[in-house]
């Protein structure tokens, strides 16, 4: 027996191999909702434009509720000889409406309908991606609130540099996913369109009303041309770029939170629930929710780059290849569903160690710039200041001394235009209340960028 959905012209069955090789179902079943979704306004748009009967699409709309209720209550059987979700579904309905069932496809292809039922799916993820990503953002509001006044080393090369605020720091992080977020909202204006009613490739020579289905299904409008509307993937990149980047910043952030958790760095703790133990070392409390974010970073990037090479060489319009955008595309939704979980109920529960956090700054000579400056404010060419503060951090280095340790006489060593007023700007907290401006890390410049940030939660 040839295949039921489209065997009138073959004389064998398909080798069972090759249907298991060819079918879908064990993964894009996973779309059975936005499928059935697309077929109901598909049927009602049919009935509009007088292809089907009202009591047709009535029996339609019936039968998908009772498939819906099947595949949610466990008992659907998916069967890889019905190849994939839309044969599956198309198929059971038929088995229980009779007849109508074989005609909710006119008009239509598997090529249009997965391409719709792709981007529905993916445009329910991207809304929950987005609350997530927001709640990520608003626990890092209100740790940078708390740690405004938290003094910390800043670091370039990873080389002691100048004091910040960990409050600073942290809002460094949101600045990030603030651009990721308005790269997910481009990602999903651009996909909002519904490529219903390309059919196969061409369109179709039926009455149908795309601007009907696209309204029904919440898509902006329909899609423009029917060749690019079915072999288009051009969208799960766009998401997978989005993906790819944002886990970047995750990955970035989660190995900075390893380093300042070890006990070398000792800035800040993790509670124990976000952590794991050792099964030899009994000391041992590791970092692993941070470290397999970094980790995953790399499957994500992975799905990009396949999708990226799936698409490279495709001939228009749909070709088979495009089966296998889902998997990847599904894998980088989950693990980035995933991944902002684990940080946004994480972050919240950080804790800073203050005073170590403190002493790392004073031990790097991170405000031998203060002093520079303030040499400039003095008259001294920015050149020679350098100069001056370099020959004071080599005594300091030598001595074990930070700058704002020595006694003026000894500053004054170095240049007599030191006077006592240096030690304003030599403390930690002198040096970073001076960088008072949009942007800077004084702490009251980081309450306002919060409160800032605030306003622009509240509007999304
Ligand atoms: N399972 C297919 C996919 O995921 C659906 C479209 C198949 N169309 C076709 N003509 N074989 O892309």
């Amino acid at each position: 027996k040839t295949n039921q959905q489209w065997g009138g012209r073959f004389s064998e069955p398909t080798d069972a191999f090759v249907a298991r090789y060819t079918a879908s179902v064990n993964f894009d079943q996973r779309m059975y909702k936005q499928d059935i979704q697309g077929s109901i306004a598909h049927a009602t748009m049919l009935e509009q434009a007088g292809v089907l009967t009202v009591e047709e699409r009535d029996a339609i709309h019936q039968g998908l509720a009772e498939v819906t209720a099947d595949i949610e209550a466990g008992t659907f059987e998916w069967s890889i000889e019905l190849e994939d979700v839309h044969m599956n579904i198309e198929a059971a309905l038929t088995a229980k409406i009779g007849i109508t069932g074989k005609k909710l496809h006119t008009g239509r292809s598997r090529n249009d309908q997965v391409a719709t039922d792709i981007r529905l799916f993916l445009r329910d993820e991207i809304d929950i991606i987005a609350k997530e990503l927001t709640r990520l953002q608003e626990g890092l509001l209100f740790i940078a609130e708390r740690e405004a006044d938290t003094i910390m080393p800043g670091f370039t090369h990873l080389q002691t540099a100048q004091p910040v605020t960990f409050g600073h720091h942290l809002l460094a992080w949101f600045e990030m996913l603030q651009r990721d977020y308005s790269r997910l909202m481009d990602c999903r204006k651009r996909m909002n369109q519904s490529p219903l009613g390309a059919a196969a490739l061409a369109g179709t020579t039926y009455p149908i009303q795309r601007d009907l289905t696209a309204q029904l299904l919440g898509f902006d409008k329909p899609t423009e041309n029917s060749l690019d509307s079915v072999s288009d993937r051009d969208f799960a990149i766009e998401f997978c770029a989005f993906a790819s980047m944002l886990m970047t910043h995750l990955s970035r952030a989660s190995e900075e939170l390893v380093l300042w958790t070890s006990a070398q760095f000792n800035f800040i703790d993790l509670p124990d629930r976000f952590c794991t133990g050792s099964s030899i070392m009994p000391q041992k409390k590791n970092p692993d929710v941070p470290e397999l974010v970094r980790g995953k970073t790399g499957r994500v990037n992975g799905h990009l780059i396949c999708l990226l090479t799936l698409m490279k060489s495709q001939p228009l319009a749909y070709n088979k290849d495009n089966q296998e955008d889902k998997e990847p595309l599904f894998d980088a939704v989950d693990t980035v569903r995933d991944s902002l979980r684990a940080f946004a109920d994480m972050i919240p529960a950080i804790t800073s160690k203050k005073e170590s956090m403190y002493e790392a700054a004073k031990r790097g000579f991170s405000t031998a710039t203060d002093l520079a400056d303030y040499l400039v404010v003095k008259g001294m060419p920015f050149r020679d200041a350098h100069e001056v503060v370099g020959k004071s951090v080599a005594y300091g280095l030598e001595s074990g001394k930070d700058l704002s340790d020595m006694t003026l006489e000894e500053l004054q060593v170095f240049s007599d235009t030191i006077q006592s007023d240096v030690f304003d700007v030599l403390t930690l907290e002198g040096s970073v209340a001076a960088r008072d401006h949009i942007g800077g890390t004084a702490p009251n410049q980081v309450r306002a960028a919060v409160a800032r940030a605030k306003t622009f939660l509240a509007q999304r």
